[in-house]
């Protein structure tokens, strides 16, 4: 209620000259009037409106003012309106007590002093209003600290939930970083035994092969040395596989045309698979070119395939898939800034449940049973693509099938034309040149040694890197260098920098299956990928040695240098 609204008065009286002439005191108070001839027309009015004042006869013929006021003040609304009475005839002390007990709030004499009675009157309808007024600021009051209040605690739950979010996100970013820490030592001891396997798998390789030449033409024997052989290849595949997860795998990246190489790759995986596995190849229009190594995008897709085939031994069907993402909105958040093609393949299988997709690119984790699954399929695919500067994420269902993603970055060179390496044919026979092996490991020095004068070259060794420099120092002739990578004191790559400063002429041959060193190091640098077998030896040194790029020195230029 505003200060200036108006109130509304009740005026009761049986007589209507009296109601009038109340009328016409009142009405210079500027409030609505109400005029009743009896109690019940007054009740009538009260129920129907709030009064601020009722101005009663105490006398009237069918409810005398008393009782009339009694009433009034009985009803629930009524309880704060003030009761005037208005009494011509002369009331004693009994009375007035009465009237008070009824509800009274004052009395006004007969006959009536104008000016008495609008004072009296415009005392309560201003009582009436301020209070009014004051209910209505309490209740808007009591609204506004409602509001705030319940801002507050909205503000308080919403604190509270940010702290509860940061705490998970914080929980969630250690729990990775000690997953990340788990893997990472792993990486470091799976690379370093790898290491060493290639190693004793290439002496292993190496003399076999030698020792199948030399064996006398006994169908049994060959069988022997070729069971051997197999063994110690299935040995080498492991320990790539290895290196691969320890992001330790020499990577030779290309422009690749992920649309050629899975066509490439397609009779393959159809007689891999079976004729109960259906493959189908899915993929967006103007794919760009990617930048990996052919050769290990390969072995990824086979191990995520044969990974499809397991899943699904009553057949079902493969999709092997890829799409350029332009809007980097969608980009897992790992991935460092770039463009990136995002390659899948989805099998129908079994699908994992959580804690086996949790688990299942750990190195050595298998659910396929012991002599089944190395447990490195998904290893090998999660550390191609890491180390290719992409990444692996897989999202699986019981009983729907799995969907592993290669997020892999597009090439921004023009894509390769044919993605095959030239053939080389195998050398040997046709010159016989001087190659010097520089190796810490003696068995692998001697085996290559053995390998390349097999086909007719002649092998000078050396069991370290400054020893090969002292060699070539003092004059010792050589055609090509064939240098292991990771050796004390100075590393292949060292040597072979070395060299192309004093011997700009001599070609070398970075012989590892580690990668130590960065794939940035010198990607010009011919490599030999350990365990190599004769033939690639063989092909490599010819290679090197024929390329025009490369020329072969003389002797002379070896000891002038
Ligand atoms: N497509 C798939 N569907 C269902 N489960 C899968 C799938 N791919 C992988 N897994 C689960 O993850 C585990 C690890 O896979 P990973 O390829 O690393 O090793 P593996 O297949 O067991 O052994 P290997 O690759 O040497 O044959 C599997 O044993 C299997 O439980
Ligand atoms: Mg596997």
């Amino acid at each position: 209620m505003s200060p200036s609204e108006k109130v509304n008065i009740l005026l009761v009286d049986d007589q209507p000259a009296k109601l009038m002439s109340y009328e016409v005191i009142l009405s210079e108070l500027g409030e609505n009037l109400i005029k009743a001839n009896s109690a019940t027309e007054a009740l009538h009015h009260l129920l129907r409106h709030e009064f601020a004042v009722v101005l009663i006869d105490v006398v009237m013929p069918d409810l005398d003012g008393f009782e009339l006021a009694a009433m009034i003040r009985e009803h629930p609304r009524c309880r704060r309106v003030a009761i005037i009475f208005v009494s011509a005839i002369q009331l004693s002390e009994p009375d007035f007590l009465r009237g008070y007990e009824a509800g009274a709030v004052d009395y006004v004499p007969v006959p009536v002093v104008p000016k008495l009675l609008r004072a009296k009157v415009r005392v309560f309808a201003d009582l009436y209003r301020k209070t009014r007024q004051l209910e209505q600021l309490n209740a808007e009051l009591e609204r506004r600290v409602e509001e705030r209040t319940a801002e507050l605690a909205q503000a308080n739950a919403e604190l509270e939930q940010r702290v509860e979010e940061r705490t998970h996100e914080r929980e969630l970013a250690l729990a990775q970083v000690h997953e990340m820490q788990k893997l990472e030592s792993l990486g470091q001891l799976t690379g370093g035994v790898a290491h060493d396997f290639n190693n004793l798998l290439m002496v292993i390789l190496g003399n076999l092969q030698l020792l199948r030449k030399r064996l006398p033409d006994d169908s049994r024997l060959l069988r022997l040395v070729d069971g051997a052989m197999q063994g110690a290849d299935r040995g080498a595949t492991l320990t790539k596989r290895m290196l691969a997860f320890a992001r330790r795998q020499a990577l030779r990246p290309e422009t690749v045309d992920v649309t050629k190489l899975v066509q490439g790759m397609e009779e393959m995986l159809r007689r891999t698979l079976g004729p109960s596995i259906e493959i189908i190849t899915a993929y967006r229009p103007e794919l760009p070119a990617i930048c990996i190594d052919p050769n290990q995008l390969e072995l990824a897709l086979l191990n995520l395939a044969l990974n499809a085939r397991d899943a699904m031994p009553q057949g079902g069907r493969l999709v092997i898939g890829g799409r350029y993402v332009a809007s980097t909105a969608d980009y897992p958040k790992e991935l460092a800034a770039g463009r990136y093609v995002c390659m899948t393949v989805s099998d129908t299988g079994a699908g994992m449940d959580e804690p086996t997709l949790k688990r299942a690119a750990e190195p050595f984790f298998t659910t396929k049973g012991a002599g089944k699954g190395t447990g490195l399929g998904l290893s090998m695919v999660h550390g191609v693509a890491a180390q290719s500067g992409g990444l692996m994420r897989m999202t699986s269902m019981i009983g729907e099938g799995t969907t592993v993603e290669l997020w892999l970055p597009v090439s921004e060179a023009v894509p390769a034309t044919d993605l095959l390496q030239p053939a080389v044919s195998v050398a040997g026979g046709a010159r016989s040149y001087r190659v010097l092996v520089v190796d810490d490991d003696p068995l692998v020095v001697a085996s290559t040694a053995a390998m390349l004068e097999d086909v007719g070259h002649v092998a000078l060794e050396a069991p370290s890197a400054a020893r090969a420099l002292d060699m070539l120092r003092h004059g010792t002739s050589v055609d090509v260098v064939v240098t292991d990578h990771a050796m004390p004191g100075m590393t292949g790559a060292e040597l072979a920098r070395h060299i192309k400063q004093t011997w700009p002429n001599l070609p070398v041959i970075l012989a590892t299956g580690y990668a130590e060193l960065p794939n940035t190091e010198d990607p010009g640098l011919p490599r030999l990928s350990k365990p190599y077998l004769q033939e690639e030896l063989a092909a490599q040194v010819a290679k090197v040695v024929a390329d025009p790029a490369t020329n072969v020195i003389s002797f002379d230029s070896v000891r002038r240098a």
